[in-house]
């Protein structure tokens, strides 16, 4: 009896499959965005602290390979958006982060010359950014 109750179980869980039990699914923008996230979390904590400037550079950097390839992709929320919208989203969401990724070097410039006021200025600018973006191009998360 038990046997039959876990076999139904598996099967139920295979004809389901995957997607059931993942909350979003996952986009490789979504993947490259959640590297600059933890790249950037780090970054924040520590770029007054001249003494960790070399690896702010690295947090940099692992940023910034991520930006370049997100400006390669597309948003999610393009999908949502009437046909003729969806072109020039795209284009203002690719200008965007070619904007952003422009900030990524001025930041990176900061640390190379140990100027940390400078890269603390500039990282609030990468979180005014970061919100910008997201108001404008992700998809609003859908209310359960
Ligand atoms: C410091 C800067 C940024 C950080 C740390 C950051 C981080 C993140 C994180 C953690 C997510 C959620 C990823 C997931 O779904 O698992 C996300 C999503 C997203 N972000 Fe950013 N982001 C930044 C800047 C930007 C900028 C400048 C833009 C646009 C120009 C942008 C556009 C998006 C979009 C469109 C999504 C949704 C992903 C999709 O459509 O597939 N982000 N971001």
């Amino acid at each position: 009896m038990k046997i039959r109750l876990i076999l139904l179980t598996v099967v139920c869980a295979l004809a389901v499959g995957p997607g059931a039990f993942a909350a979003e699914p996952e986009t490789e923008l979504g993947n490259k965005m959640d590297k600059m996230g933890s790249a950037f979390r780090a970054l924040r904590r520590q770029a007054g602290d001249a003494t960790k400037n070399a690896d702010s550079l690295a947090k940099i950097a692992a940023i910034k390979e991520a930006a370049i390839a997100s400006a390669k992709l597309e948003p999610v929320k393009k999908k949502d958006l009437p046909a003729a919208d969806q072109k020039k989203f795209v284009a203002d969401y690719q200008a965007k982060m070619k904007e952003f990724i422009a900030l990524v070097e001025k930041v990176e410039a900061a640390f190379k010359a140990n100027n940390n006021a400078e890269a603390e200025k500039l990282i609030g600018q990468m979180a005014d950014a970061q919100k910008a973006g997201h108001k404008e191009f992700q998809k609003k998360k859908d209310k359960k």
